[in-house]
This record gives C-alpha cells, structure tokens and sequence, in this order.
C-alpha cells in the first residue's frame, strides 16, 4: 500500500440530522480527509450540500475537506467553495465549457485542484490539464447515489492513470462502490485514497469501519 493512503469517508452516507457530530465522528475514528458530494439535481439527480452548509461544519474538524463538485456549471461557484472551507476542490471534466480555466482558477485561489472522471470518460481527458492538478478523482459508480455497485472496467482506467502521473505529486482518488472486498484490486491498481460512504457509515462503529478498509487495503 502506497505510503500515503488515504480515506475519504462521504458525508453523504450520513446521518444529516447529525452532520456536525457526524464530522467529529470520522474525524476521531481516523479519517484522513472529509469528502463532501456536492449535487446539484442537474449534472447528477440528486441535491445535497451548498455552501452554507460546508460553512456550518468546517469548525467541527481540522481534516481536510475534499469537496467533489458535481455540479454543472462548476465555474460561477468555486470561490464560494472556497470560501466555506473546502481544501480540495474537484470539478468534473464532464461539466463546464472550460476545464483548463476551472482549474488554473482553484490553484489561483489557494486550493487544491481536482478532476474527476465519470465512468465512461476516458483517460485521455487529463493530457493537456495534468500539471494542472493535485488530485484525479475517478468514479467507480455513476454519480449521484451512495450504495452502488462497483464498476470494475475502472481499474484499467486506474492502472493507466497512475502511469500518467508518473513522479508527479498528484493524487490518484476512487471514489463509488469502495468495501472491504472492492479496495484491495483499487489500491493495487495505483489508487492511494479511497472513498467510502455507505462502507464506512452503515457499520455504525467508524473506528471499526475505517479500521477495515486499510487492512483490506493491503
Ligand atoms: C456518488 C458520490 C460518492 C458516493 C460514495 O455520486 O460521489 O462519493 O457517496 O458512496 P459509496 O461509498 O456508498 O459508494
Ligand atoms: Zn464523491
């Protein structure tokens, strides 16, 4: 397992009722970042969090916030995001007109940039941005729900990324479908930080949960 590994539990698996002791909740059962799935109920069918919301619990933890955008269009909103807390801000290659733009504009700000890849996106669409970003997030599920099944054609799409990469220091994130059995062929295939949503939050033990998926991790 690459030295640095890291788990991204998704917020969105958890109990909004109890957001801020949620956070809190990951953040002493060892998560390494917070990952926030921003919906927008037009580039995906579901709505989830603005930000407002990411203002509310930002004091609740000091882990970062790995905030996933998918929104469409990304570009009008990325200060606010900034502004609410988020460290890493990821916009998906599938969204706005203008990627390379996005993402010069993140750095610009002072947070980290990141891509992220649906299913069905090649690879390909990071060449002309990959000096451009600190982290590829590719989605193992088609986006928009927690709880899905695994999508395996994307460990290809993992292995030729990481070649991408190279030396680079940019991280190489999966996100949809991660378990206890799904993570092992994730993490061989160049991934060194996993989300994890209902894996994490359906157990009810974090510590537990978290604890499990390094193991597994390999
Ligand atoms: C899906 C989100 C994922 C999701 C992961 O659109 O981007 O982060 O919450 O949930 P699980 O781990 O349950 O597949
Ligand atoms: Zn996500």
């Amino acid at each position: 397992m690459a030295a640095d590994f890291k788990i991204a539990p998704s917020i969105l698996s958890s109990d909004f009722a109890r957001l801020g002791d949620e956070v809190k909740a990951i953040d002493a059962a060892g998560c390494d970042y917070v990952h926030i799935d921003v919906m927008d109920g037009h580039f995906v069918p579901n709505l989830t969090f603005g930000p407002p919301i990411i203002s509310c619990i930002r004091p609740c933890t000091d882990k970062v916030f790995d905030v996933h955008l998918m929104i469409n269009p990304a570009q009008p909103y990325l200060q606010d995001y900034a502004d609410a807390g988020a460290d890493i801000i990821t916009v998906h290659a599938e969204a706005d007109a203008h990627l390379d733009r996005s993402l010069q504009f993140i750095r610009s700000i002072g947070k980290k940039a990141g891509i992220s890849l649906n299913p069905g996106t090649p690879e390909t669409v990071v060449e002309y941005v990959i000096d451009k970003v600190d982290l590829i997030l590719v989605m193992s599920v088609n986006p928009g729900f927690g709880g899905q099944s695994f999508i395996g054609s994307q460990l290809e799409k993992i292995r030729r990324l990481r070649q991408m990469i190279g030396e680079r220091p940019i991280d190489l994130e999966v996100d949809g479908g991660i378990n206890t059995k799904t993570i092992g062929d994730v993490v061989a295939a160049g991934a060194n930080v996993v989300v994890a949503g209902s894996a994490v939050f359906n157990d009810g033990d974090y510590e537990k949960s978290i604890s499990a998926l390094r193991a597994a991790a390999g």
